[in-house]
């Protein structure tokens, strides 16, 4: 008998490689992707708790997938076999919760325990048996991650920023995968056909940083690793094993007060490396900064980009932004505006300050109005666009090589089939091509931007 599943992945880059593990463990366990979420007999529903509207958007998800799947009359297994896996930062949080309020939902596997989701999966699925073992693992891969990849190699996060509820979901850890299962990982990947890697962490910086190499109990797979390893260790490994194999080396996100001069020396003399940094400033005021306890100041963070901009010319920038955080004044709002103004961010995500539950920032006085924060947010928006599409125009005439992903949305006006690819510092180029390019890199001239992505044109001859 075979079971199906389905996997509806909300939040960062993380889940969606920890949702791949998951549909790893599932296809091993015989299950077979799903045709839908209302057909599937397990439904796997994996959660952020970051801001609060991550959350109104998983629970109203439930509600209605619950309800449809209640009324799907096609061909299942049968009642007893269906059910939700309610899994990520929410479950952590809110499981129990969850699991009170949705009938479906009968196992929940919080962020810091994905290391149980087949033992949960099994005692929840009793039919399901360890030892069947598919041997074809790839038919859930969408055609971008036939070709691109993000590997966690450190879960968790021990900065405790005062707004952040990532300490209280993922928990007040961090947790490195050893060198060695990496590189191992790593070469997987690569055999496997896969063009680029994206090394993941909610602070990729932090890597190795919780191992003590002194204690009698060093983690497996950390007892011959000199002490100090750290990511920029890794990547150095990195590129001794693999340089020569065309891949491309990606890392977010990183803390702007974990970037030191050995690590930038790296990236900036190999070009397996990608030279985008995500360095989330969140604020541009100091005492902003300071209550929000991200352990820098603005001069430090300008003194940050000089330097990286100094060393790496072709350096893409990007950032997150927090508007409204509790005593966020106006004159406090326009220097984060300035910032944004001198530094010129490529990309900036920017969020209106969510308050979460357990977090110290939840319970200061926060007088502004919501409105008058909705419209600062709007301001900051518009600027950053404007700034990002200046940074886009003036790379017009540039060449690029792009690995290309998948079709593009659309064809182009002249009606003639188009692809989009991804450069090694992320940006989006769409140019025309076929079926027969993806998984393939091809060297492009910019000809054109717009906000989110480049048209291309391919340099005749390659
Ligand atoms: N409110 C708003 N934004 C938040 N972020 C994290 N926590 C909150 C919150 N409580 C943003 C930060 C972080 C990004 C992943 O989400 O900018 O860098
Ligand atoms: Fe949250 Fe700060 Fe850690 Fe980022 S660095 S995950 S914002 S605590």
């Amino acid at each position: 008998m075979t079971l199906t599943f389905f996997i509806r992945t909300f939040g960062c880059q993380m889940n969606v490689a920890d949702s791949l593990a998951y549909a790893r463990v599932l296809e091993n366990l015989g299950c077979t992707p799903a045709e839908s979420e209302e057909s599937a007999d397990i439904l796997v529903v994996n959660t952020c708790s970051v801001r609060a509207k991550a959350e109104e958007r998983a629970i109203s998800y439930i509600g209605a997938v619950s309800r449809r799947r209640a009324e799907f009359s096609g061909d299942t297994v049968s009642a007893d076999d269906r059910g939700i896996a309610f899994v990520g930062c929410m479950a952590t949080v809110r499981g129990e919760e969850i699991k009170q309020r949705f009938s479906e939902v009968r196992v929940i596997v919080s962020a810091r325990e994905i290391d149980s989701f087949e033992d949960r999966i099994l005692a929840a699925w009793p039919t399901l048996s360890a030892s069947v073992r598919s041997t074809d693992t790839t038919a859930i891969l969408r055609s971008v991650e036939q070709f691109e990849r993000f590997l966690p190699v450190v879960r968790g996060c021990i900065n405790h920023c005062t707004y952040c509820i990532v300490p209280a979901a993922r928990g007040d850890w961090i947790e490195s995968l050893p060198p060695s299962g990496i590189i191992e990982e790593v070469d997987n990947l690569i055999r496997s056909g896969v063009k680029a890697i994206t090394f993941l962490g909610q602070n990729v910086l932090s890597y190795g940083s919780e191992i003590d190499h002194s204690s009698a109990d060093v983690p497996p797979g950390w007892e011959s690793v000199r002490p100090d390893y750290g990511f920029a260790d890794l990547f150095a490994d990195i590129r001794d094993r693999f340089a020569e194999s065309g891949v491309w080396f990606k890392f977010l996100t990183s803390h702007p007060r974990d970037v030191k001069d050995r690590f930038i020396d790296i990236i900036a003399n190999d070009p397996s490396f990608s030279r985008h940094f995500h360095l989330p400033l969140q604020a541009g005021d100091d005492d902003v900064l300071k209550r929000m306890g991200r352990g820098y100041t603005s001069a430090e963070y300008l003194s940050l980009i000089a330097n990286l901009r100094s060393q790496i010319p072709d350096l893409r920038l990007t950032t997150d932004i927090i508007v409204g955080f509790p005593g966020e004044d106006e004159d406090a709002f326009e220097r984060t505006m300035e910032m944004l103004r001198q530094i010129r961010f490529d990309a900036a995500f920017t969020f209106l300050y969510s308050p979460r539950a357990g977090t110290p920032a939840e319970k200061w006085a926060d007088p502004v109005p919501r409105n008058v924060k909705s419209e600062r947010l709007q301001q900051l928006i518009a600027l950053q666009n404007n700034i990002a599409l200046e940074n886009a125009s003036a790379k017009v005439g540039q060449t690029r090589r792009v690995l290309i992903e998948g079709p593009a949305m659309k064809p182009d006006d002249r009606g003639r089939s188009m692809v989009a690819g991804i450069t090694r510092e992320e940006e989006v180029v769409v140019l025309e091509g076929d079926a027969s390019d993806y998984g393939t890199f091809v060297d492009a001239e910019l000809i054109g931007a717009g906000l989110r992505s480049f048209t291309g044109e391919r340099i005749q001859g390659k």
